[in-house]
């Protein structure tokens, strides 16, 4: 049986980096623009009120995505600032923040918010370890992607193609926990 999941999401890099993951447990992902409602609160707060709201609204299963980078030095910022600071203070910024800062340590975070008109929400983490490069490297991927060193590489995100970013990162590693969830459930 092939589920049709909707992914409310206005990002088109991870509708791309969310279907490729899903092509392999059979379920088909569409995707829509809703928009909803980003409360105050942790990623995991944001993801369940989400996909209550687009579930509700859509009469349909859903999930939404909330992701964030998290530098320890800084505190865990920009977290849940993550998209407002790429917009305004940008990966230059944060390199400038970062200036001397030795502890480089930084991770990705994603978790998914899944939900149906009738069930709870649900939600799933995913993270990835790395460090803060001193300059931005690579052009692939979006956002903080040029900034982060994921651990095991020499490279940024933004120098490994879609598919090497796709085998380890945040999102495949919350999608992932979400669609063997989804698999292991009869109904
Ligand atoms: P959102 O609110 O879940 O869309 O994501 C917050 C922000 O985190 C995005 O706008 C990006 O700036 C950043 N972000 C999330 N995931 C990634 C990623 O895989 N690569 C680079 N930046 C990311």
């Amino acid at each position: 049986m092939v589920r049709i999941i909707k992914f409310i999401t206005g990002n088109e890099h991870k509708v791309k980096e969310a279907k490729g993951i899903f092509q392999k447990f059979g379920i088909q992902l569409e995707y829509t623009d809703l928009g909803y409602p980003e409360i105050q609160g942790n990623l995991e707060d944001v993801a369940r009120y989400g996909a209550e709201y687009a579930a509700s609204k859509l009469k349909g299963p859903v999930i939404v995505e909330d992701a964030g980078l998290f530098i320890r030095a800084l505190n865990w910022f920009p977290g849940t600032y993550s998209s407002y600071v790429q917009e305004t203070l940008t990966n230059k910024g944060i390199l400038k923040l970062m200036n001397d800062v030795e502890d480089r340590y930084a991770e990705f975070r994603s978790v998914i918010g899944y939900c149906t008109p009738k069930s709870e929400p649900e939600i799933f983490l995913g993270t990835v370890s790395g460090h803060i490069a001193y300059k931005e490297h690579g052009n692939h991927g979006f956002a903080y992607d040029p900034l982060f060193i994921p651990d095991g590489f020499n490279k940024t995100f933004g120098e490994l193609t879609r598919n090497e970013k796709n085998e380890f990162s945040h999102r495949r590693r919350s999608l992932e926990k979400f669609a063997s969830w989804l698999n292991s459930k009869s109904d």
